[in-house]
C-alpha cells in the first residue's frame, strides 16, 4: 500500500504558504522539505544547527530558489526571529532526540527540547505567525499501561526526553489559552525510513538493524525482543504534518497521535528486515535499556477524525522503500 493521504485542497493550500522547518536538515524534517518542494510551496526556510543533522539530507533542494537555510539554533532567541517573518507555517521538529541521550545528559535535552521550544513559539508569536505544528512523541504515554494509547491518557514519564515533550505540550496549550495561537501537536510512534541518521551511540532500532545487516554484521536485540512499537514510515508523519497545518480544529487539546495504528515487536521487526536482506544472521540478545516502555500501540481514530489522517503506507512499503535507500550507501 502507497497511497498519499494529499487532496487538491492540501496541496493549494501549501502552494500559497511560507513554511519555516525548524529540524530541517534532520531525518523527518529533510523528508518534509522534501514533500514541501515537490508540492510547490511559495517559500521553505530550514532553520537547523546541524547537531544531529546533515545539511546532505535537503542540499539538492537548493537549486530550487524557493528554499532558503539558516544554520542557528532554537536555544538562541534573539538569533533566530527574524528567520520567522513573513512566515505563514512553522513546523517545529528541532529537539534532540532519543530517550538514552536524555539519560546521559539531561541538562542538553532540556536546553534544546524545552527552552529552544519555548523560544520558537515565542518568536512565532511575536512574528504573527498563522499556525505552529509541533512534534510531541508517544514517549509520554511512559507509564501508563493501557493499550491501545489514546491521547487523553498520559502516565507518568519514564524519561527526561519524556519530561521536555510533555512540557512542550503544556507550553502549547498556555500559549493557544493565553495568546490566541494556532498550534497542533503531533504525537509521533518510532518513525522510521529514508534519511534516518546511523552514526553515533543513538541511533534508532530500524537503520542500526538494516546496516548491520546489510554489512553482514550481527545486531543486538535489547532485552528479549518482546517489547512492541508501533514503527511509522516517515512519509504517513510528513503528510500528517501537512494535514494539521490546513485543518482548523477547536478542541480543548489538539494533540494527535501519528502511528499506523500497529504494533511489531523487535523479534518480529528484526525477522521482517532479515527477510528483505537475507544475510541469514541471527540476533543477538542483551540487555534491556532503562526507559524504554514495553509497548507502544496508537489508537489512531482521533487524527482520523479531526485531520483526515488514513496512513497510506504501510510497513512492508516503508521497509522495502528504507532498505533500498541504505543499500545505495553501502
Ligand atoms: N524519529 C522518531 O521516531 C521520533 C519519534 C517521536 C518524536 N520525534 C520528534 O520528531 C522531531 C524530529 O526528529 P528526527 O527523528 O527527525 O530527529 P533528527 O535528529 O534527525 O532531527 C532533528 C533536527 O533538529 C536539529 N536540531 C537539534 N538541536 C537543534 C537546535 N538547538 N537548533 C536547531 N536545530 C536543532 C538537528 O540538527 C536535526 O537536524 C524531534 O522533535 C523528535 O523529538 C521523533
Amino acid at each position: 500500500m502507497n497511497k498519499s493521504m494529499l487532496k487538491v485542497d492540501h496541496i493549494q493550500f501549501i502552494q500559497n504558504s511560507s513554511c519555516l522547518v525548524t529540524g530541517g536538515a534532520g531525518f523527518i524534517g529533510a523528508n518534509l522539505v522534501e514533500k514541501l518542494v515537490s508540492c510547490g510551496a511559495k517559500r521553505i526556510v530550514v532553520l537547523d544547527d546541524l547537531s544531529t543533522g546533515d545539511l546532505g539530507n535537503i542540499e539538492g533542494y537548493f537549486n530550487a530558489d524557493r528554499v532558503e537555510f539558516v544554520n542557528a539554533s532554537i536555544t538562541e532567541l534573539d538569533a533566530i526571529r527574524s528567520t520567522f517573518d513573513r512566515i505563514d507555517i512553522v513546523f517545529q521538529l528541532a529537539a534532540l532526540g532519543s530517550v538514552p541521550r536524555s539519560i546521559d545528559n539531561p541538562v542538553k535535552t532540556n536546553n534544546v527540547n524545552v527552552d529552544g521550544f519555548l523560544n520558537v513559539l515565542v518568536a512565532a508569536k511575536d512574528a504573527g505567525v498563522k499556525k505552529v505544528v509541533y512534534s510531541s512523541s508517544s514517549s509520554i504515554y511512559g507509564d501508563d499501561n493501557t493499550i491501545p494509547k489514546v491521547e487523553e491518557k498520559i502516565g507518568n514519564p519514564l524519561s527526561p526526553y519524556a519530561v521536555s515533550k510533555r512540557s512542550n505540550e503544556l507550553y502549547a496549550k498556555v500559549f493557544r489559552d493565553v495568546y490566541g495561537m494556532d498550534i497542533i501537536g503531533l504525537r509521533y510512534f518510532n518513525v522510521f525510513g529514508p534519511k534516518q541518521n546511523i552514526n553515533g551511540p543513538y541511533a534508532a532500532v530500524i537503520p542500526i538493524f538494516i546496516t548491520n545487516l546489510l554489512k553482514g554484521e550481527t545486531c543486538n536485540i535489547n532485552g528479549d525482543g518482546t517489547i512492541s512499537r508501533d514503527f511509522t514510515f516517515v512519509q504517513n508523519v510528513v503528510e500528517a504534518n501537512i494535514l494539521a497545518a490546513w485543518a482548523k480544529i477547536e478542541l480543548e487539546n489538539p494533540v494527535f497521535n501519528v502511528a499506523m495504528g500497529d504494533q511489531i515487536s523487535l523479534n518480529e521487526l528484526y525477522n521482517k528486515i532479515e527477510d528483505n536482506i537475507g544475510s541469514g544472521l541471527k540476533p543477538i540478545h542483551k540487555e534491556k535499556r532503562i526507559g524504554d516502555i514495553l509497548s507502544s500501540l496508537a489508537d489512531i481514530s482521533k487524527a482520523k477524525k479531526y485531520l483526515g489522517y488514513e496512513p497510506g503506507y504501510d510497513f512492508q512499503e516503508g521497509i522495502k522503500q528504507t532498505i533500498e535507500w541504505y543499500r545505495k550507501l553501502y
